[in-house]
This record gives structure tokens, sequence and C-alpha cells, in this order.
């Protein structure tokens, strides 16, 4: 790799496959659970999700590339984790945390990628990508936000 925009361009295709896995995973974790306010926030982050992906195409375009995706194996680690949990056959309420916990890593994720992109956009004068990327990272860090409120909301008392 010899220059910052060969590194923005992988970087770039790695968070184009990631949202395209996290907009399945959102859609999978929505009908799982039995708590209609949990798969509600799911649910509206998996429509965000879309806007996202959105948002990267028009970098793509400023870039001058078509949309490329490069496999995410980060991601793609995530939600094999994830899928070991649901191995074990947890209870709803168990598998309601799964979920959260698996969300929240995964937006730690998108925040630190994103976080990088768009000061890398910033760096290479791209003005309006670094500002699609700081809507990305926004959302992103919107939606930990609310993961973290749902998971101090979880009675742990009655899972136990
Ligand atoms: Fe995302």
């Amino acid at each position: 790799m010899d220059n910052m925009e060969a590194m923005f361009t992988h970087e770039l295709e790695d968070m184009y496959s990631a949202e395209h896995e996290i907009l399945d995973a959102l859609d999978e974790m929505a009908e799982e659970t039995e708590d209609e306010s949990i798969a509600e926030v799911f649910r509206e982050h998996r429509n965000e999700t879309e806007g996202q992906i959105d948002r990267l195409e028009q970098v793509f375009d400023e870039l001058g590339r078509s949309p490329n995706q490069e496999e995410c194996e980060a991601i793609e680690g995530l939600i094999a984790e994830h899928e070991e949990i649901k191995q074990m056959d947890p209870n709803p309420k168990v598998l309601n945390v799964a979920n959260t916990v698996s969300a929240e890593k995964t937006e730690h994720y998108e925040i630190a990628a994103y976080g990088n992109l768009t000061k890398l956009a910033q760096q290479m004068g791209m003005d309006e990508a670094s500002d699609l990327l700081g809507q990305n990272l926004e959302e992103e860090k919107r939606m930990l936000g609310r993961l973290e409120d749902l998971s101090e909301e979880y009675d742990y008392e009655s899972i136990a």
C-alpha cells in the first residue's frame, strides 16, 4: 500500500461490506427477540444502515470509483461469535443480552472505522466525503448510547 488514498479506499470498501453484513444481522436480531422495544431499536438502526450504505456510495462517487465490497473479517468474526452463543440455545432473556452485547461490539468497531475514515477524507481534502462519513459516525455513536441504555434497563436478576 503506497499512499493514503489506497488505504482510504481499502477502509471504505471494508465498511461497505460490513454495513451489508450488519443489515442482515439487524434483521435477524429484530426478528428473534420477543421484546418489542428492543426489536424496534434494531429495526430503526437497520433503516439507518440503509442510509449509511447510500452515503458510502456517494463517497465512492466522490473518489471516482464504483462501490466495491472488501470482505470485512472483523464484522464477520463478531457475527460468528454471536452465532456461537446462539448455538448454546440461550433463553429469550439471555438472548436479548447477547444481542445487545454483539451490537455494542459492532458499534465500537464502526465508530473506530468511521472516525478514521472521516479524518482521512479531511486530510485528503474530500470535504463532502468527510461530512458524509461524519454523519455515519454520529449515527453509530447515537446507536451505541441507545444500546448502553437498553443494557442498563435489563433485569439481570430475573435472567439468572
Ligand atoms: Fe453502520
